[in-house]
C-alpha cells in the first residue's frame, strides 16, 4: 500500500482514494457495513443506548441494519450501574444485550475499570479502605458485571485511559486516576487477572485514545502505551487486545498513514489482537459546507481505515454511535459547533441516511484482505 500524509485542516481531496458514492452502492444493495465487514473477516458494530431502542424505531433498523456488533455507550459505566454501594442497575445494559441476542449481534463491554465515570460514593470509600478494601472495591465491580452477561459480551474493556503523559509522570501512566492512586500501577494487572478468572471465555481489552495522529500529543500516547505494554508482558498481565478509540480530530493534528501503521505492527508485535472501539470523526474546523466538509470527513476515515484493516490483527471497527442524530461529538465541548448544527463525524446523517464516511467505511472493508474471523 502506497501511504500518505492527511494535513490537518488542508486534506487535499484530490490526492485520496476514491470513495464510491452511496447512492450507486444503495442501487445495487442494501446491505449494511456488516456485510462488508464480514467479507472482510471482520465485524462492524456500533455504541447505543437503550433509550434508542426503546423510542427509536428508525435508528433501531439502522442499527439492526449496518451492525453484527454493539456496545454500550455509558450504560455499563459503573456510575450508572452501581449509583449505591452495591445497589445495581443493569436495566439499561440488559435491554441492549437483549438486543444483540435477538439480533444474533456480538457485544462488547464497555469498561470495568476506568477513572470516569464512577459513582461518587466510591472515591471517598477508596480513600477509608486498607489496601485489601481498596482492591476489593475494585474487583467487585467485574465479579458482579462480567458474570451476568457471560456467554453474552464476548470482549470486555478491562481498563480504559489508563495513559496520560500529561499527568505528569515519566512513565505516562495517568496519575489523576482514583485506582492509580489506591492501587499503583498494578492496579491494572490486578484487574486483567481478575477478569480472566470470572470469564475466561471473554477476550480482555486494554482502551485508549490519542493514539492516531501525527502529533507531539498522539506521538507521547503511543510510546506511554507501548513502554506500558512492555511492563505488562514481562509481567504476564492476560491483556488479549488493545482497542484503539479512534476518535479522530483531522482539523486540529495530522494523520500519517505511516507511522499509524508502524504503531498497529507494534502492537501486533506483542500477539495482541486488535481493534477500532470508538470511531468518529469530529469534523469541527472543517469547511462551512457540509457537502465538502463530509468528502474531507469520508477521505480521513478511508486513509485511517485503510491501514487499519491493512494489519491482520484488527478484528472489529466499532462506530462511536451510529448516525449523527446522536452523536456525542455534538455536546462535547472540545468538538460541539457554536452554532448548535450537528456534529456529522458517524457514518449516517441525522436523517439516517449514509454519507460519504459510510461509503469510505465499507470501500475500506471490500479493500482489506480477509483474515479469519474469530467465532468467539
Ligand atoms: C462518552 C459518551 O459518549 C458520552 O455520552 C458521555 O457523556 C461521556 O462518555 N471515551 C470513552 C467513552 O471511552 O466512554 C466516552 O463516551 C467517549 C470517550
Amino acid at each position: 500500500m502506497k501511504r500518505r500524509e492527511f494535513l490537518a485542516g488542508a486534506l487535499a481531496l484530490g490526492a485520496c482514494s476514491p470513495v464510491p458514492s452511496s447512492r450507486a452502492q444503495e442501487s445495487v444493495s442494501s446491505e449494511g457495513l456488516a456485510a462488508h465487514a464480514r467479507r472482510s473477516g471482520r465485524y462492524f458494530g456500533a455504541a447505543i443506548k437503550s433509550r434508542q431502542l426503546r423510542e427509536d424505531p428508525d435508528f433501531t433498523a439502522a442499527i439492526a441494519r449496518e451492525c453484527d456488533m454493539v456496545v454500550q455507550e455509558y450504560e455499563l459505566k459503573r456510575g450508572t450501574t452501581e449509583p449505591k454501594p452495591g445497589k445495581y442497575d443493569f436495566s439499561g445494559a440488559d435491554q441492549i444485550i437483549a438486543f444483540a441476542q435477538k439480533h444474533r449481534m456480538k457485544a462488547r463491554g464497555h469498561a470495568l475499570v476506568w477513572y470516569a465515570a464512577q459513582p461518587p460514593w466510591l472515591g471517598p470509600a477508596l480513600k477509608l479502605a486498607n489496601s485489601g478494601g481498596r482492591e476489593k472495591l475494585m474487583t467487585s465491580y467485574i465479579d458482579v458485571a462480567m458474570p451476568r452477561y457471560a456467554g453474552k459480551i464476548s470482549e470486555w474493556d478491562v481498563v480504559n485511559e489508563a495513559i496520560e503523559p500529561n499527568d505528569g509522570r515519566a512513565n505516562g501512566m495517568r496519575a489523576n486516576s482514583m485506582w492509580m492512586q489506591a492501587l499503583g500501577e498494578d492496579y491494572i494487572d490486578i484487574a486483567f487477572h481478575h477478569a480472566r478468572q470470572t470469564d475466561p471465555r471473554a477476550t480482555l481489552f486494554l482502551t485508549d485514545f490519542g493514539l492516531e495522529h501525527d502529533s507531539p500529543r498522539c506521538e507521547r500516547r503511543r510510546t506511554a502505551m507501548l513502554k506500558l505494554l512492555d511492563r505488562l508482558m514481562a509481567r504476564k498481565v492476560p491483556v488479549d487486545a488493545v482497542g484503539i478509540q479512534g476518535h479522530l480530530k483531522p482539523y486540529k493534528e495530522k494523520f500519517n498513514q505511516d507511522l499509524f501503521a508502524r504503531f498497529l505492527d507494534d502492537l501486533r508485535g506483542y500477539g495482541l489482537a486488535l481493534s477500532v472501539t470508538e470511531f468518529d470523526i469530529a469534523d469541527k474546523g472543517g469547511p462551512p459546507n457540509p457537502g465538502k466538509r463530509d468528502n474531507e470527513v469520508a477521505a480521513v476515515a478511508k486513509a485511517f481505515l485503510d491501514v487499519a484493516l491493512d494489519n491482520r490483527a484488527m478484528r472489529s471497527i466499532l462506530c462511536w454511535g451510529l448516525s449523527d442524530r446522536y452523536s456525542w461529538l455534538s455536546n462535547f465541548p472540545d468538538y460541539k459547533w457554536a452554532d448548535g448544527q450537528l456534529s456529522r463525524g458517524l457514518p449516517l446523517d441525522g436523517q439516517m441516511r449514509r454519507k460519504p464516511l459510510w461509503d469510505a467505511i465499507a470501500a475500506a472493508f471490500d479493500a482489506a484482505r480477509p483474515i479469519g474471523r474469530s467465532r468467539a
